[in-house]
């Protein structure tokens, strides 16, 4: 490519800034205030270098971008075993908040839908999740109380996954208790620098590029891509796999990350989601950097 890449990367948000489709996540109310038409794209490479175009200065909740994150830390705190008897590893093909529990045990299918993120969250606690997501981001990020307060208004389906969890023996905590924990880790503030920097810790093998520091073991990185490569963009894993062919992961308040393993991390920021919950201007961006830079694992 013979562009700079600051001017490629505006590029791409100019020519994928005109589509105006989507909905904002209006069952959130906070998120229903959000300014629709914010974008911004960033890219951190392996040696620390990060490029941000487009709305940089743009806050939002991490909202399920966190679970590959939590995901993560249990895996570093109990070991891989003790983390798959409670959550399985199995695209379930159903939306994030479905409950989607195998028959019998009730496990989760998966640490990417909301009832594998809770059950992850009951082995961790919220000092741990702050720390270790401030460690992913290189800096000590903050929970916007308001969000979380908001969510919480309305978390009945969520408080619903909770107590078929305690009914199956999966978690033990009070599901209205595991709830707020888990919204609450929801609502940390980043923004697009942010993530790119903490999915370029996971493609790096755990070790944070620009801080230099190990925050989670190589197996520990490669188990949280994996199970974002089968489950982190939902029931539309497979289109995704397919068109852009690298591990992601989505969250409702508009934001999306990519991790090229070996190579960098990617997010994009636009809060109008798509029937999925995914961004729907941030696939796009990814789709074009996919075929423009040959992000294709394959
Ligand atoms: O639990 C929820 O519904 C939200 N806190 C997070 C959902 C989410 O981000 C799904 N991703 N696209």
């Amino acid at each position: 490519m013979d562009t700079p890449l600051p001017d490629y990367l505006t590029e791409v948000l100019d020519t994928c800034g005109g589509d105006d489709g989507g909905e904002l996540a209006a069952y959130i109310p906070e998120l229903a205030e959000a300014d629709p038409d914010r974008l911004a794209l960033a890219l951190c490479m392996l040696d620390g270098v990060v490029y941000a175009v487009g709305d940089t200065d743009a806050r939002f909740s991490i909202q399920s971008i966190s679970k590959p994150f939590a995901y993560a830390l249990a895996l570093a705190d109990h070991g891989l075993d003790a983390v798959v008897e409670k959550v399985g590893v199995e695209p379930s093909g159903e939306a994030f908040n479905e409950i989607s529990l195998e028959v019998g045990s009730g496990r989760p299918f998966n640490p990417m839908i909301n009832a594998g993120a809770i059950t992850v969250h009951s082995l961790l606690d919220d000092e741990r999740v702050r720390a270790g997501f401030s460690a992913f981001a290189g800096r000590d990020l903050e929970v916007d109380e308001e969000i979380l307060g908001s969510e919480l208004e309305t978390a009945d389906r969520n408080y619903a996954i909770a107590y078929m969890l305690r009914n199956h023996g999966v978690i033990d905590a009070d599901p209205r208790a595991a709830v707020a924990g888990y919204v609450r880790q929801c609502s940390y503030l980043v923004g697009v620098e942010d993530l790119a920097v903490m999915a370029a810790t996971l493609a790096n093998g755990g070790v944070q590029p620009v801080t230099g520091e190990r925050v989670v073991e190589r197996w520990v990185a490669r188990q949280a891509l994996s199970v974002m490569t089968t489950c982190g963009m939902y029931d539309a894993a497979g289109d995704w796999f397919t068109s852009v062919g690298i591990p992601a992961k989505s969250g409702v308040s508009g934001g999306l990350i990519g991790a090229l393993p070996g190579k960098g991390g990617f997010s994009a920021f636009s809060p109008r989601l798509d029937g999925h919950g995914n961004s729907v201007r941030g696939v796009q961006v990814f789709e074009r950097l996919s075929s423009d830079m040959g992000m294709h694992v394959l």
